[in-house]
């Protein structure tokens, strides 16, 4: 098999002349926290990027198959988003929502087009910890209620709200904000009770909500959470009709839908603009981030003027949050979006790569399973398919490999035992040829 070779680039990366990387991982270990942790047993650095690609500091060039944990949305350094910040930055950097200024109005009003419904009102807040933050705030001023409902295998933050949510059970925190907060079963087709064979496990999983709220519950509940397709749970994709159902039982006890988009808005999915769309459902509530600023720090709460009006007379104030650079970048993502046809590539070339992963599956039983839509895939690995015993090691391995020719890939599950693509969403056929050329080289070497 011959070694797979990256596309051409006609980008020329600027020499890098800074410290090394051995000095910039000892001052990393001596200043900052002890919570961070590194990919790769011999850490990347990374010191430039343009579109689908980045540069190490010796000058090797990769395919951004994570797009910095699916933030990097319509390709690093875009040139309209770049000038779009650059002539802010020259004019006005900071002002207040106390004042006017133009961008915030407009990139709310462009935002609020893309959502249906009646979902219009836009609150700006710097990440995605904090809009899920303010998304649990606004649905328990709204209903009265306190109780939230969310899903094991989820991740939605690393603040105190944000861990209260996350699936503790599976994610690294065991943490004392989750009072109120349950966590129904993940609607897991490959490794929770109900398969990929059962027509009717959509139902069955929100059935495990309704029982949350029968017995866990005092029959009221504020809100229900979820990611629309698990990201750092390892891209698990839910079972149609789970959403249905499981708003359906929310809203009889009184509380509101949240869909956090932060890995699957924006297009990525291929089918629809937002994941939520792909089950037929209307949340109430919509937070978003990471791909929305496209590297920036830009985060966003959308709900409709009814949820909004619980928190009139109650000041929202976040510093930031709508800033003029962030939402001339926001603007320009989403015009990037339109006018290259980014949710297009995203389908058609994730329904490419998919194809192509599912043969490896068929050559390779360390695959698992093989899922996700458009550019937001995992590969589940197992070191046996029958007993499904999850293969970190394996997993590992294959990121090890996989840079080594050039490719970045993520990792996620409770194991770290699920790759996960989710490259720029510019990526090209060819990229794609390389990448299924890379995946087909590295499970052969396993
Ligand atoms: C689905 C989801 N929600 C929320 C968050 C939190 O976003 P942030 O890291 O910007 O606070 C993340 C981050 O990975 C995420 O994947």
């Amino acid at each position: 098999m011959k070694t797979p070779s990256l596309p051409p680039t006609t980008h020329n990366p600027v020499k890098y002349t800074g410290p090394s990387a051995a000095e910039v991982l000892a001052q990393r270990q001596q200043f900052l926290n002890p919570g961070i942790f590194l990919y790769y047993e011999a850490p990347i650095m990374l010191v430039e990027g343009k579109m689908q690609y980045v540069w190490d500091e010796q000058g090797k060039r990769y395919l951004d198959g994570l797009g910095g944990i699916v933030t990097i949305s319509v390709g690093h350094c875009h040139p309209q988003v770049v000038a779009v910040a650059n002539q802010q930055n020259e004019t006005l950097q900071h002002s207040t929502t106390l004042y006017l200024h133009p961008n915030v109005g407009a990139y709310a009003e462009k935002l609020a087009s893309k959502l249906p419904g009646e979902l219009k009102v836009c609150y700006f807040v710097n990440s995605g910890s904090e809009a899920n933050d303010l998304a649990l705030l606004l649905a328990r001023a709204h209903t009265g209620n306190y109780d939230v409902i969310a899903l094991r295998n989820g991740y939605h933050g690393g603040n105190a709200s944000g861990m209260a949510v996350t699936g503790q059970s599976t994610w690294k925190y065991n943490v004392p904000h989750s009072f109120g907060v349950h966590h129904a079963l993940a609607p897991y087709p490959y490794r929770g009770p109900y398969g990929y064979d059962d027509a009717a496990a959509g139902r069955k999983y929100a059935d495990d909500v309704k029982s949350l709220i029968d017995y866990a519950t005092s029959g009221k509940v504020a809100a229900f959470i979820a990611e629309s397709i698990q990201g750092v749970g390892g891209f698990v994709e839910f079972p149609q009709g789970y959403l249905q159902h499981t708003y359906e039982h929310i809203r009889a006890a009184g509380g509101v839908c949240i869909a956090d988009e932060v890995q699957t808005g924006f297009g990525r999915t291929g089918t629809h603009f937002w994941g939520f769309e792909a089950q037929g459902v209307m949340p109430d509530i919509v937070t978003l981030a990471k791909g929305i600023g496209n590297g920036c720090p830009l985060a966003a709460v959308v709900t409709t003027a009814k949820i909004a009006q619980s928190l009139l007379g109650k000041v929202h104030f976040n510093t930031f949050g709508g800033n003029p650079v962030v939402t001339a970048m926001g603007r320009a993502v989403l015009e990037v979006i339109e006018r290259e046809g980014l949710q297009t590539n995203s389908l058609k070339l994730g329904a490419y790569l998919k194809a192509g992963l599912k043969r490896l599956q068929a050559k390779h039983s360390i695959v698992g399973d093989v899922r996700g839509q458009g550019l937001l895939l995992g590969v589940e690995m197992v070191k046996d398919r029958t007993t499904k015993e999850p293969a970190p090691a394996e997993c590992a391995a294959v990121l090890e490999s996989a840079r080594e020719l050039g490719l970045l890939l993520g990792k996620g599950g409770l194991w770290g035992q699920t790759i996960r693509l989710a490259p720029p969403m510019c990526i090209t056929p060819a990229d794609a040829d390389f990448i299924i050329e890379v995946f087909g080289a590295v499970f052969e070497k396993l």
